[in-house]
Parts: C-alpha cells; structure tokens; sequence
C-alpha cells in the first residue's frame, strides 16, 4: 500500500512530546532521538478468514489485527462481505440528499434533535479551532432495534434514540438505502469483533451480549473542495473517534482526503482501495484495553477539485453497558488507568463537546476534565483563559 508523510503536526503541545486536540483528548508523540520507528502506511488486510470455520484461520486474522491495533490503530479491511451493491446504493442516496437546497436540508437541522441526529451544515463544527472550522456537512442517524434484524434485545427504552428523516418524496428511498448499509455493516461489525475479542486473548464470544442493541449509528458526510486558507478552514480537524471502532467507506479521489498521525508528528495520507473499508479505532476501545490498543489521531483535508463522500459507521457497546479495563490488558506493572463508564456517558460527553453551538452543548462542563472550563460552549484551557 502506498502511503506519504505530510507536513509535521502544528497541533497545541503543551508539553515537549504531547499533542493535545480540541476535544480534550491528548496523545504522546515519541521524541524524534528515540530510535523507534513509527508506521508509514496503513496496513491492508484480508478479512474473509473471519468467515472461516477453522478457528485456526480465524486466529491467524486476529495476530494481523492485533499488531494493527497496538501498531497503527487503523487498518483498511478487504473481502468484507459488503455486497457493492449496497455500497454503491448508499452513496447514490447520500449525493442527492447533499445536492438538495440548504433550506430542505436545514428542516432536518440536529438542533431540534436532543441525540445530534439530522443534518448539519458546513462549519457547524470546528474541531481544530480554525477561524471558520470543518469544511464538511453531514447527516446523522442512530441505531433503531426495529431495523436490527435481532430485534435489539433488552434495549431500555429510555436510551433509544430518534433519528429525523426527510420526507420519502424529497428524496425516494434515501433511508430504505442507508438503513440497508447499517444493517450490511452492523453484520460485519459483530463479526468482526469476535476477532477483536481473539486478538485480546479472550472467548471468541466475549463481546456479543455487549452489543446486542450497540450504538451503531451512521453519518453520511460531503466535503467540497476547500477554497479558504489552512488558518481558516480544514475538512475535519484532528480528532479521535468515540466508541469501539468505525468502519468507514468513501469516494476514491484523484487526491487522498484522510491523514493518520503517526508517532512522529507526521501525517500519513491514507490512499483508499476500491472495494476495501477503512478501519480505525476508537476511544473506548482505548481505554478499555488500558491503551494497548491505539485510538489514532486522523484528519480530512480536501484540497483536490472533486466533492468527497465518506460514510462512517461508528461501532460501540450497548449504550448502558458499563466498559471497565479488560483485566487481560492489566498487570502489576501496569495496572488500569480508567475507571468504568457507560458507553451512553462517554459518548455524550464527547459529542457535546464537539457539538458546541447544539442547544445541549451547555451540558458538556459537567462531563469535561476538572482542568478546562467551557467558554461560550467552547472547551478553554488554562493558559488561554
Ligand atoms: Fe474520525
């Protein structure tokens, strides 16, 4: 796979070798003398071993994994399962919702949704602080149990969360299609997983009664070409991702969009395949195994001629599912450095954040790190006060 370092990161460091993000979230970059190397490209691997009966195949997939994830914390994945057709229907949908009028799109707007879910316009967000912020909009929906083919067993009520959808004449069978991919994905999520739990030394079924109603929600996004300076806009700013994993698939552009910061402060243009998904990832699965497994810091820079579409699939556990340290990844010499949270607490917490100018932004303070205050719903810290 072909992959390029870009510029070194000018993200905020407060410390000499820490790079600290928008979102609260802080990352080590190894010093420069220290004679490790760091990864270069984005590994590809050949997921169809999951399908495999021979637990022997299948074991043989989750050592891949396993040194993706403790490597590099993203992965482009290829034999899926994912019909193309399924794909190519989804982003038909996607590309003639984005193409409707800013006000058919703003009747769907995430301020009157309580769970951010709906539409939202370009630079609603500025992850990376900018003086306009993210070059993007995108719409959101969450996971229903009604179109879960499991029936989404157990899930309280009072987490459900309600997505908006435009009406069927506005766009025929937008969310007939998008419904399709998530049930396509949510298939190959929970499968995926069990390789997870493999690659954790853990029961191959470890993690299924935790995602029998998981947060699966899906955001379609479009990036026009940017047309303002670095200082002003980005297409996403560096960010990590919150739950489990997101399994992400987008345009193939003449110019690769995503960068994946690597241990040296350099950013890796991830060149996408056709037919593969990109994997990365996320908080949570950070922090559950007590940061063995790397959460990577990423950003989408559109700077080509051409509009980008992506569409990430954002996996985590149950919502009201306690995630604590898997005491597989704990020793005496590295005991857990997080308590156990709900994935429901941790993913408001961090999408309030993001989400500044939503009405429930203001709920963010309680959830943010004892050191930051927010500031016209914009997290501040210390030294900028
Ligand atoms: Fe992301």
């Amino acid at each position: 796979m072909d992959g390029s370092a870009s510029s070194t990161t000018t993200l905020q460091q407060p410390g000499p070798n820490i790079i600290r993000l928008q979102q609260g979230i802080t990352r080590t970059v190894k010093p420069a003398t220290s004679g490790e190397k760091s990864f270069k490209e984005i590994p590809v691997l050949d997921v169809s071993r999951m399908y495999s009966e021979d637990l022997a195949e299948r074991e043989k997939l989750a050592v891949e994994v396993r040194d993706a994830a403790t490597k590099v914390g993203f992965m482009q994945i290829k034999n899926h399962g994912v019909p193309q057709e399924a794909i190519d229907a989804a982003f038909d949908h996607v590309k003639e919702f984005f193409a409707l009028p800013l006000d058919a799109k703003m009747k769907l707007t995430q301020h009157q949704n309580p769970h951010f879910l709906g539409y939202e316009p370009l630079y609603e967000t500025n992850v990376g602080g900018l003086k306009r912020g993210d070059c993007k909009e995108s719409f959101s929906f969450a996971y229903d149990p009604d179109d879960d083919p499991s029936g989404g067993k157990d899930m309280p009520a009072i987490i459900r969360r309600v997505s908006q959808w435009p009406e069927p004449s506005v766009v025929p069978g937008y969310r007939e299609a998008l419904v399709k991919y998530q049930q396509s994905l949510l298939a190959l999520a929970r499968r995926f997983i069990r390789i997870f739990a493999l690659a954790l030394n853990l029961p191959e079924d470890h993690f299924d009664k935790m995602v029998t109603h998981p947060l699966a929600g899906v955001r379609t996004l479009h990036y026009p070409p940017m047309t303002g300076s670095d200082d002003q806009e980005i297409g996403l700013g560096a960010h990590t991702d919150i739950e489990f994993f997101t399994i992400i698939v987008q345009t193939i552009n003449k110019h690769p969009a995503l960068e994946v910061l690597n241990a040296d402060g350099e950013w890796i243009k991830l060149y996408p395949q056709f037919g593969c998904f990109v994997v990365n990832l996320s908080d949570m699965m950070m922090r559950m195994t007590n940061d063995i497994f790397l959460s990577t810091v990423h950003r989408v820079i559109n700077r080509g001629e051409t509009d980008r579409y992506s569409i990430p699939f954002f996996f985590g556990a149950n919502a009201n599912e306690l995630i604590e340290v898997l005491p597989s990844c704990t020793s005496e010499e590295n005991p857990p450095k997080y308590e156990g949270m709900t994935t429901y607490d941790h993913s408001n917490a961090r999408l309030r954040i993001a989400r500044y100018q939503h009405p429930n932004a203001k709920q963010a303070q309680v959830f943010l790190p004892k050191k930051y205050v927010v500031r016209k719903g914009v997290p501040v810290f210390p030294e900028e006060q």
